[in-house]
């Protein structure tokens, strides 16, 4: 038997709250936090342990808006975002799926850490064009670009509701997890 502390789902809790926030109030993060977040990122595994992202932490609220002008609809979180951390990779042929890789696991990170710290954030992808935009934006060299943008901020009410049905957010584990080998039939 497991009580709270020591079921291991209560444990890993926080990594299940972590969710995709859309909608923030005008609070402003604290820069603490935002530090915080930042260092959460950067202490990301990446494979060779080659760090291949340099974060930008964004408040000027003129340039999180003109982030989220950059790629409507998916950049929408940084419509209401009071901050954001732009995710800069080299763009580097041959290491395309290395960086991606190492970049989502920084990006998830980053969600998890502002969920503890009872943020919101939400990640905005950049497609192919509006990555130039977004590099003028935020002053980029030529050899990176930006995919990921993580929006911040305090969730409103409305964002802190469920998004679905209980029960109806994820697949089953049944139909997911599988033990030792594929399913027969
Ligand atoms: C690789 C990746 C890219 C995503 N891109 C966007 C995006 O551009 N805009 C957006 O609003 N949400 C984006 N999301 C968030 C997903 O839509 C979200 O994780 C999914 O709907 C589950 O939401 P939930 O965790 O709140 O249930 C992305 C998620 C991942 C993993």
């Amino acid at each position: 038997m497991h009580d709270d502390r020591t079921d291991p789902t209560e444990t890993v809790r926080p990594l299940l709250r972590a969710r995709q926030v859309r909608e923030f109030t005008d609070a402003p993060v604290d820069r603490a936090a935002l530090d915080a977040l930042a260092d959460v990122g950067r202490w990301s595994g990446s494979s060779k342990n080659n760090q291949p992202w340099r974060f930008i932490v964004v408040t000027e609220p003129d340039t999180i808006r003109r982030l989220a002008d950059s790629g409507m609809p998916y950049t929408r979180a940084l419509q209401t975002a009071t901050a954001a951390i732009a995710i800069t990779v080299p763009d580097q042929p041959g290491w395309k799926i290395s960086h991606a890789y190492d970049e989502g696991r920084a990006a998830e990170r980053i969600l998890v850490g502002a969920s503890m710290l009872g943020l919101g954030a939400g990640i905005a992808w950049i497609s192919g064009e509006g990555r130039e935009a977004v590099g003028d934006i935020l002053g980029l060299p030529d050899d990176r670009f930006v995919r990921t943008v993580v929006a911040l901020g305090h969730p409103t009410e409305a964002a802190r509701l469920p998004k679905s049905d209980s029960g109806e957010a994820r697949l089953p584990r049944g139909e997911t997890v599988f033990q030792e080998r594929w399913p027969e039939g």
